[in-house]
């Protein structure tokens, strides 16, 4: 049997790997700037979180939500504090995508309503409704193109309220920062707009932190640097460091109702116990302070290029656009300078390094991008 060939695929086949760092079948070290696409949070292999998994593996790996698991309520706890939403409830899945559903789910539940509002640029996952809400026609089906949605423009407060009047919304979706669509930042006085229209309207605003969460932008959530409150926060990637985990964090405004919402893996022990390791890691080591000024150190360290348009983002969230394609530049950086990095488009490089990247490891990638746009 063939996989389905749906991967552009290097040829690199990681073997090992160990904090910023990942070796091939070769033995070939590389400085890992991807992060395996912003889901390494804490590193690779760190020793804590391998403990965390093994030992849970040991006692319970699986048994269903019909019972109870204290492990998910630590995680609430510790998320509660590290996030400063101590008063939202949280509802665990296994992947950015299922928590967009499970937000989109619960905005038309809550208000009745069935049309979303989304962006341009936005990419929200690829089941049903959250890649409904994905501005990408070519990963859009016949059938996910049935859903009730609208797009508009990144920072256009005037075209949402437009939307919103017309009444049969139930939701706003939106990145803390977009990501694939190219590190977009929004405005902050356009994300208080927004969080005002839908408080105006009776939407549910709901911010995507699947990819800009986590302590990546040098805050827990990219939301926090514009000051506002969102119903429903998604989260994915980070949260448990590699081992598949979503989740969803809910308003008190929200009332639960048996059944609303559920799944079969979500909340599971081995999740669990890898998310609880995170969450502690990160407090430990300090990782979203770090990520910060890791982050705005390499930004700083680039220098000015007439091949570079921009160098944009917030602490590890980064994306370097380019007057040309990158994909020779990435390349050389892959297969000469052995550095993982991401892209956005064709024209940009998209770093998305784990939260532990040191300012020393930073200055590899530094001198290597300088070097090859010199
Ligand atoms: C902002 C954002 N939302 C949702 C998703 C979907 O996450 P997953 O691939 O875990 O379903 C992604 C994935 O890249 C993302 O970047």
């Amino acid at each position: 049997m063939n996989l389905f060939d749906v991967y552009s695929l290097f040829d690199v086949t990681p073997v090992k790997a160990q904090g910023c760092k990942v070796w091939d079948e070769n033995g070939q070290e590389y400085l890992d700037l991807y992060g395996g696409h912003a889901v390494i949070s804490v590193g690779h292999t760190h020793p804590k979180y391998v403990a965390a998994l093994t030992d849970q593996l040991g006692k319970i790996g699986f048994y269903s939500n019909s019972v109870k698991n204290p492990l998910q309520v630590t995680l609430a706890e510790k998320l509660g504090k590290a996030s400063g939403y101590e008063d939202y409830s949280l509802f665990l899945d296994n992947s950015g995508a299922e928590s967009n559903e499970n937000a989109i789910k619960l905005a038309s539940f809550h208000t009745g309503k069935d049309r979303i509002v989304a962006f341009h640029k936005s990419f929200h996952g690829r089941t049903s409704g959250a890649v409904a809400v994905t501005d990408n026609p070519k990963i859009v089906s016949p059938f996910n193109a049935n859903h009730k949605v609208s797009f508009c423009d990144l920072n256009d407060a005037v075209a949402v309220e437009k939307e919103l009047l017309k009444g049969d919304v139930a939701g706003v979706i939106i990145e803390g920062i977009q990501g694939c669509g190219g590190i977009n930042i929004p405005d902050t006085g356009f994300m208080k707009e927004l969080e005002s229209l839908c408080h105006k309207y009776g939407v549910c605003l709901i911010l995507d932190e699947v990819q800009s969460g986590y302590g990546r932008t040098g805050k827990f959530f990219a939301h926090q640097w514009y000051g506002i409150k969102p119903d429903i926060i998604t989260m994915g990637k980070g949260i448990a460091n590699g081992f598949p985990c979503g989740g969803i964090l809910i308003s008190p405004k929200f009332e639960a109702v048996k059944g609303m919402l559920g799944t079969t893996f979500g909340g599971n022990y081995l999740a669990m116990a890898a998310a609880i390791s995170v969450l502690d890691i990160i407090e430990e080591e300090n990782m979203v302070q770090n990520a910060y000024e890791v982050g705005e150190y390499i930004k700083a360290g680039i220098a000015p290029s007439p091949r570079i348009k921009e160098v944009r983002g917030c602490g590890l969230m980064i994306g370097i656009e380019f007057n040309e394609e990158v994909a020779p530049i990435r390349k050389e950086l892959l297969f000469n300078r052995h550095i993982f990095t991401g892209v956005a488009g064709k024209n940009m490089v998209r770093l998305l390094a784990p939260l532990c990247l040191t300012k020393a490891q930073a200055d590899v990638f530094i001198n290597a991008i300088n070097d090859i746009l010199k």
